[in-house]
């Protein structure tokens, strides 16, 4: 199973067929993704379009309802199981895409996100059509072991991360907002991290760690954690 190189192809699906899906491999592969905390239960519900509130223009066959115990960093730990499903996904020909305008009609305390998906025919792209802050924008030193973080999907693009070079590794960390763009984004950032993150472990499967290390906020950025890859 090649998830890496679906990093370099991937974008948010948001042209379905209507085929039917055998979810079997998605149901298999989700217990066997890395999580980043294990201490945070987390679980999911494959729904269909009728079952939730969707405000977008367009629509997918399917949706993952994805729910978690509201511990600290439970929105870090869903992006990063869940973007290695994406990115699983997009390997076996199915399209997704993370969507925050979406509700489930069955109210649930614990219900985080939705991930849209479904049979496509319209799922890579070529590098050069990536819209992103270019390497010396997000760190304070080009490294192309960032490339995966780069590429990475975000709540309307916004890429909250910064990376700063350690002996081992990057300190990670998160824009800060106004009032405003908080309200909008800003819950939805934690989930962008986690993303981030899940593209350098598929990148450094063996070398990869995350801890936090109680190191100070940058100008703009609040610290987030810090990873060795
Ligand atoms: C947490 C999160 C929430 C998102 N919510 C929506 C959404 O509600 N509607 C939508 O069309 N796209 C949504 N997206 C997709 C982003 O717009 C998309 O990832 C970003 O524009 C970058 O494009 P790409 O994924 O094709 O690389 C979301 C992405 C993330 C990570």
């Amino acid at each position: 199973m090649d998830l890496e190189s679906q990093i370099y192809v991937r974008k948010s699906c948001r042209k379905y067929l209507d085929d039917e899906i055998d979810m079997t491999p998605i149901k298999e592969f989700i217990p066997k993704a890395k999580v980043l905390n294990s201490d945070i239960d987390y679980s999911y519900k494959i729904l269909t379009k009728d079952e939730l509130s969707i405000r977008t223009r367009w629509k997918a066959p399917y949706y993952l309802a994805l729910y978690s115990e509201k511990k600290e960093n439970y929105g870090v730990n869903l992006g990063f199981i869940f973007q290695q499903l994406s990115l699983y996904m997009q390997s076996i020909g199915i399209g997704s895409c993370w969507v925050g305008m979406a509700n489930v009609k069955q109210k649930d305390p614990n219900f985080v996100i939705t991930i849209a998906f479904g049979k496509s025919d319209d799922l890579t792209r070529d590098l050069s059509k990536f819209k992103r802050r270019s390497l010396s924008e997000i760190s304070d030193m080009e490294d192309e072991r960032l490339i995966p973080a780069q590429l990475a999907p975000s709540a309307v693009n916004s890429q909250p991360w910064y990376f700063k070079h350690t002996d081992d590794g990057f300190d990670v960390f998160k824009a800060k907002h106004n009032i405003v763009k908080q309200k909008i984004i800003g819950k939805w950032n934690d989930i962008d991290m986690g993303i981030a993150l899940s593209h350098l472990y598929i990148s450094n499967p063996d070398a990869f760690e995350f801890e936090f290390k109680n190191k100070a906020d940058i100008k703009g950025h609040t610290y987030f954690g810090s990873v060795k890859i």
